[in-house]
């Protein structure tokens, strides 16, 4: 107590409002903050306010949300009780990173597992009615929450909280009863789709990118960006198995960028930030629990962003050299890689940052061709998989984010997500390669991201604002059929596509 108010009387007497030494910030923070921030700004009832938690925030934003607020949630506006300049050192503070690394370990985890519902509490029978391998599960990132939605009727049947910030998307287990969700914070939420209920979570991680689900359902694999690891839960009761260092060679560790299921070989793969290595973790057994030892295959190239082909056999990578300290990627298009032989296949030649995670695949005369959005230009990317060259450049309004169609429908959907064009859409014909209709569901409003119905006969967009919505289209009409109003509906993710490995979505 006497130290602190040492430092802020020093601080007063060294220039009044406009200096805070920085052991003042630290006092303002534990005396205002730390009660929902955590006192290592780990998070508590609050967000984490690291560094790397509040990468998607600009600092001006986190000073207008310190001094106003956030309307509706239970963060304090506090431009009564600080002044400007203070505010400024709060902001500043939480952008900076902790004198010691902050740590997670199995302790903490376990520390933080919550179980709701017990196996026994609830009912093997789903307490609604709707074709289950129809249900959308939508995140809606502007209030937290997620509707199930039903794939039929385009009726919401429930919509619950979820974690803050949810991130990547929630995963099914292969019978599509469980979801389990990531957030920003390192959560980890299992939700029962037949009692609509969260069931179980725990706190896996400080900031988290994804996680994957073991084709068995037996195994949860989440991955961190801080600490440097991936995490094993046992996917019934979440309990912490195993936790990974990512460390290469010497002591260097990495970031995960993502980890993905490879159902067809009955192993994980994880995707590293800043080390030039893809790592693939067995999750079968011969007899009792996995060791879960990583296949390192060593590459002389980072990798970060992965599409696997439809058997799993190969991955095609790109690292993203613009993104925020990447090791120093060399990579300028991609490169493909043979999971077994871990040996290099083909480079592919792409120009700009090519979007493989949200690439999809479709039969174009005869042959399998992969066809990438791009985060830099307004171009889609359609390669021959069997000679991994670029049979077709197509031209769009501005560079874009998600790809997607379904095997049964005859057009592939791309949003223009940057950009003024930010509002269109673009239907490509798979057997023309032209652009036949650009869409504007909601026009001077971000929409991006489609996902299809299990027929593949409805398309879903959404419109990606506070005020959001789901539009609905007769995906061979092209037409509107319906508006369902959502808070930022960021992603929506159909129980048949994604537990069948649909062609036209991402894994
Ligand atoms: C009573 C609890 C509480 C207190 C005290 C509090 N916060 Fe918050 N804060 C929250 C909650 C809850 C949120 C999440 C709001 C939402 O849902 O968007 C939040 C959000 C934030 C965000 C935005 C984070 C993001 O990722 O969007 C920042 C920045 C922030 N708080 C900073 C602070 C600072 C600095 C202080 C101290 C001056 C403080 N908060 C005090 C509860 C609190």
């Amino acid at each position: 107590m006497r130290v602190r108010l040492f430092f802020i009387s020093l601080a007063a007497f060294l220039g009044g409002h406009h200096v805070v030494a920085s052991a003042d910030t630290q006092a303002i923070y534990r005396e205002h903050c730390a009660e929902c921030h955590g006192k290592e700004r780990l998070g508590a009832m609050g967000p984490a306010l690291l560094p790397q938690n509040l990468s998607r925030l600009k600092q001006k934003f986190a000073i207008d949300v310190i001094a106003n607020g956030r309307v509706a949630t239970q963060m304090p506006a506090f431009s009564e009780k600080l002044t400007e300049a203070q505010i400024e050192s709060l902001a500043k503070l939480i952008y900076s990173e902790p004198k010691k690394t902050p740590s997670w370990g199995v302790r903490d985890m376990r520390a933080s597992q919550v179980t709701h519902f017990k196996a026994s509490e609830l009912s093997d029978q789903p307490i609604f009615e709707a074709d289950l391998q129809n249900l959308f599960i939508v995140v809606e990132l502007g209030d937290h929450h997620a509707t199930v939605l039903n794939g039929d009727t385009f009726e919401p049947i429930h919509r619950f909280k979820t974690r803050f910030a949810v991130h990547g998307g929630p995963k099914y287990t292969r019978d599509g009863r469980y979801v389990y969700f990531a957030s920003r914070d390192g959560w980890i939420s299992k939700f029962d789709l037949y009692n609509l209920k969260t069931v179980s979570e725990i706190r896996a991680g400080i900031n988290t990118r994804n996680l994957a689900v073991s084709y068995d359902g037996n195994w949860v694999m989440v991955g961190n960006y801080l600490p440097h690891n991936l995490v094993v839960l046992n996917a019934h009761d979440l309990t912490p198995v195993k936790v990974i260092p990512t460390r290469g060679d010497g002591d260097k560790t990495s970031r995960v960028s993502a980890v993905y299921t490879a159902p067809t070989r009955n192993s994980f793969v994880a995707a590293l930030k800043d080390i030039p290595e893809v790592w693939e973790i067995p999750y079968q057994a011969v007899k009792g629990i996995p060791d879960f030892e990583p296949r390192r295959i060593k590459l002389d190239d980072y990798l970060d962003d992965f599409f696997f082909n439809q058997s799993y056999s190969q991955v095609m990578g790109t690292a993203r050299p613009l993104d925020s300290g990447s090791g120093g990627a060399k990579v300028k298009g991609g490169l493909v890689i043979d999971m077994d032989t871990g040996k290099r296949v083909a480079e592919l030649t792409l120009p700009g940052m090519p979007h493989l995670g949200s690439g999809i695949t479709w039969d174009y005369q005869g042959k399998t061709v992969l066809a990438s959005p791009n985060l830099s230009s307004g171009e889609v990317s359609v390669i021959d998989m069997q000679t991994w060259e670029t049979i077709k450049t197509i031209k769009t309004e501005g560079p874009g984010f998600f790809m997607r169609s379904h095997e049964l429908s005859p057009y592939a959907w791309v949003d223009v997500f940057f950009g003024p064009n930010k509002d269109k859409i673009h239907v490509i014909d798979k057997t023309s390669l032209e652009i036949v209709k650009t869409l504007q569901p909601a026009p001077g409003k971000t929409s991006g991201h489609v996902e299809f119905t299990k027929d593949g006969r409805f398309a879903l967009v959404s419109i990606w604002e506070n005020e959001g919505a789901v539009v609905v289209y007769d995906a061979n009409t092209l037409e509107e059929i319906k508006r369902l109003p959502m808070s930022k509906p960021s992603g929506k993710y159909n129980v048949y596509n994604k537990t069948h490995y649909e062609e036209g979505t991402s894994h």
